[in-house]
């Protein structure tokens, strides 16, 4: 997968992605990242690339016309959607990662300050994405965000990847994990996970699974398509009294 990202920061990048599965996913030509300041193709003396807002107001708004000659330029080698990171987008899902796992390319466009010129979504962005319900400076961190999850989805990208038991793949928070050693400080390790018997420990990871959903994300249970089993482990735990 090719990816380019459109930022004024292009540094910021430095960090996350030379460590670790990205790191490793880069050195293995498995993505191909490439950061471009979009302040390169300002026309301006200056290099600008914001300007008041019409109809007044706070702030500085990022103009059209350098990030569209940068998305243009881009296309000609990178055919993926372009999506431009921002507050007022469509909520970033695991779902849309898969999506967008599946592509060849992908253009990121970061915007900083007020916001960028409506034009831009018009005449360069596939979709507006957000990462959440709340503001952040500038569209690095929810790009750098995105990019982590798709490109570790990528084919070898992770050696032992089993995404069917991961939070969310199955539309619920993963169950509870554990390792060596048996016993710390007094907490044990369930006795179901010691035993070797798979059917059991599977069905007790499915209600963990339930049950952790259930407490912190009672949304993610809403439109879901339940089998009879998690129905039953269901009604089995809201009768001993689980919320
Ligand atoms: N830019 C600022 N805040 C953002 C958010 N929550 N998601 C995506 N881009 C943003």
């Amino acid at each position: 997968m090719r990816i380019d990202v459109l930022t004024l920061f292009p540094e910021m990048f430095s960090g996350p992605f030379e460590d670790s599965i990205i790191k490793r996913a880069v050195d293995k030509g498995i993505v191909d990242l490439n950061f471009v300041n979009f302040r390169d193709y300002s026309l301006d003396k200056h290099k600008k690339v914001d300007d008041y807002p019409f109809g007044g107001g706070a702030g500085m708004v990022l103009k059209v016309e350098p990030i569209y000659d940068a998305v243009e330029d881009l296309k000609k080698e990178n055919k993926g959607p372009v999506l431009l990171m921002s507050p007022k987008g469509k909520p970033f899902t695991q779902k849309m990662a898969r999506e967008l796992a599946q592509e060849a390319g992908l253009i990121f466009l970061c915007g900083h300050y007020e916001g960028v010129d409506e034009r831009v979504k018009e005449l360069a962005v596939d979709e507006e994405v957000s990462i959440g319900d709340y503001v952040l400076t500038g569209g690095e961190i929810p790009a750098m965000v995105i990019m982590d999850a798709v490109i570790r989805l990528l084919p070898g990208a992770i050696s032992d990847f089993s995404d069917v038991e991961e939070s969310f793949e199955n539309g619920l928070l993963e169950y509870p994990q554990y390792t060596r050693p048996r016993e710390f400080k007094g907490l044990v390790v369930p006795e179901v996970l010691l035993n070797g018997d798979h059917e059991k420990i599977r069905l007790w990871r499915l209600k963990e699974s339930l049950k952790k959903t259930l407490s912190v994300r009672k949304d993610l249970l809403q439109n879901r398509n339940y089998s009879e089993e998690e129905l039953r482990i269901l009604e089995e735990i809201l009768s001993e009294g689980g919320k």
